[in-house]
């Protein structure tokens, strides 16, 4: 990128009787960052063209140029050969003073009926648009590896937690579909966010529209929008949907963080219920025995810049008073880094999480501490004709006398449980173990391996 001070060729330059200082073109260029738009702007531009062509407002002829114009310009910028300017702004003026550079004065009309105002309110939309289409995608194949996951381990016993502490037996691949619930509710707000932003701004000029007689609908037909928005000021000024967007990523971005904080504990050889691919981890420079689990640890990490990335752009909507104001520049580097971050992140995990290997034993014996089939014994009693209140204080006596004796409740004998209550028989085996008590819990959406397998054939058939 070529970096010059003063110009005062700018494209805005007829009242001006200086130029900007270097100081003040540094503030103002957008052209670093903005130009990852070329493709939305270029498509936007030749739409544009072809309207005003078909309006009668330019000569099919010139809009032919115009068109074959940019796509040249599209190519040159693809292999590298496009020289951005600083001193030219933005991508959208970049781009256009090459296209008079190459077409002459066919390029210098392109500007009809159109202002940078709305121009670049369409070019976000239809970035913000590719990426959502793209993030969909990605949240998809994750969605279809944590279902092949939780396949597998559909019957593998670990323990569920509440407050971090033991509570009751639950399956593997159950735990796998409690994340893939998340990101599925993730998707519907994309889907709901892309419906909201899919609307043509362009044919709101600056602000109030303007006197050539647009084709807006032909115009948002050429680009796939579902139609055009409503009124021009709004339209210029309009980034809710860049914040519904990142609204979005930063929930993604919190499920992924959460997930992340379990491999990571899952990992570590206190709990040691799962082995991450070599991979995704990386070693320690100093301790040799080390493996890291790197990539959740980043994933948790980056979820704060997200957040940050949402919250950059909520404060920078909230003193705006209608229309564009120069203030909306700034939305783009937030955007695109949650854009950004968010991609590769559902990425990695696309790619890790189906290969996350369980260490069934760990799981099955850390779910065998910690009392975790009380529940049963207490349900088991309420079988037999105990109200529930009651069963509860029994099988709380129950615990307190095995964690004196430092072992299980279904390591008591008959004998020992009975002093307990006189209802306890010997069928009672049958239902404090690990496998009956997951095995019971086949409520819709339980954690039984049947509701599991269920579950999964259910999200299979909505495919
Ligand atoms: N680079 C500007 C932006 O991103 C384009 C619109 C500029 N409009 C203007 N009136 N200065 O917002």
């Amino acid at each position: 990128m070529t970096q010059s001070g003063p110009d005062k060729n700018a494209m805005w330059s007829g009242r001006f009787s200086e130029s900007n200082t270097e100081l003040v073109a540094r503030l103002s260029e957008s052209v670093s960052f903005d130009k990852r738009l070329y493709r939305q702007d270029i498509a936007g531009s030749q739409a544009h063209a072809r309207m005003l062509a078909k309006v009668g407002v330019l000569a099919q002829a010139d809009a032919d140029k115009i068109v074959a114009g940019l796509d040249e310009i599209r190519a040159e910028i693809e292999s590298g050969k496009f020289e951005w300017k600083t001193e030219l702004e933005d991508v959208h003026m970049n781009i256009e003073s090459r296209l008079t550079e190459r077409i002459g004065d066919a390029g210098k009309r392109l500007h009809t009926g159109r202002s940078r105002n709305d121009q670049v309110a369409t070019d976000i939309r239809l970035y913000v648009r590719d990426v959502i289409d793209n993030v969909v995608m990605l949240i998809d194949r994750l969605a279809a590896g944590l279902l092949d996951l939780a396949e597998r381990e559909a019957d593998s016993v670990m323990p569920g937690f509440t407050h971090l502490q033991i509570a009751q037996p639950v399956t593997f691949g159950h735990h796998m579909l409690a994340w893939r619930e998340q990101i599925v509710r993730d998707r519907t707000r994309l889907v709901d966010c892309r419906k909201r932003l899919n609307l043509l701004p362009l044919g709101s000029a600056a602000l109030a529209g303007t006197v050539y007689p647009l084709d807006r609908h032909y115009a948002a037909e050429l680009l796939g929008f579902d139609g055009v928005t409503e009124n021009s000021l709004d339209a210029v000024s309009d980034r809710d949907f860049a914040i519904e967007f990142c609204a979005a990523a930063s929930l993604i971005m919190v499920h992924l963080s959460r997930w992340s904080e379990e491999l990571i504990l899952w990992s570590t050889p206190m709990f040691g219920f799962v082995n991450l691919p070599d991979r995704f981890c990386t070693g320690s420079s100093i301790m040799p025995q080390k493996k890291n689990p790197d990539v959740p640890e980043l994933v948790r990490g980056k979820t704060g810049r997200v957040i940050g990335d949402l919250n950059a752009l909520l404060v920078l909507m909230k003193g705006q008073p209608l229309a564009y104001n120069r203030d909306n520049q700034e939305d783009k580097e937030p955007l695109f880094d949650a854009c950004d971050t968010l991609s590769i992140c559902l990425e990695v995990y696309g790619e890790m999480a189906p290969h996350i290997r369980v260490n069934r034993e760990a799981c099955r014996a850390a779910a065998a501490k910690g009392f975790s089939t009380a529940t049963d014994l207490a349900d088991y009693l309420v079988g037999k004709g105990l109200p529930f209140r009651d069963a509860h204080h029994v099988v709380g006596a129950t615990v307190g006398f095995a964690a004196k004796k430092g072992c299980d409740i279904c390591e008591l004998s008959l004998e020992e449980l009975q002093t307990f209550s006189a209802l306890i028989q010997k069928d009672v085996f049958d239902h404090i173990t690990l496998d009956a008590s997951v095995a019971a819990r086949k409520t819709y959406g339980g954690t039984a391996p049947e509701q599991v397998r269920a579950a999964i054939a259910r999200a299979r058939a909505k495919l």
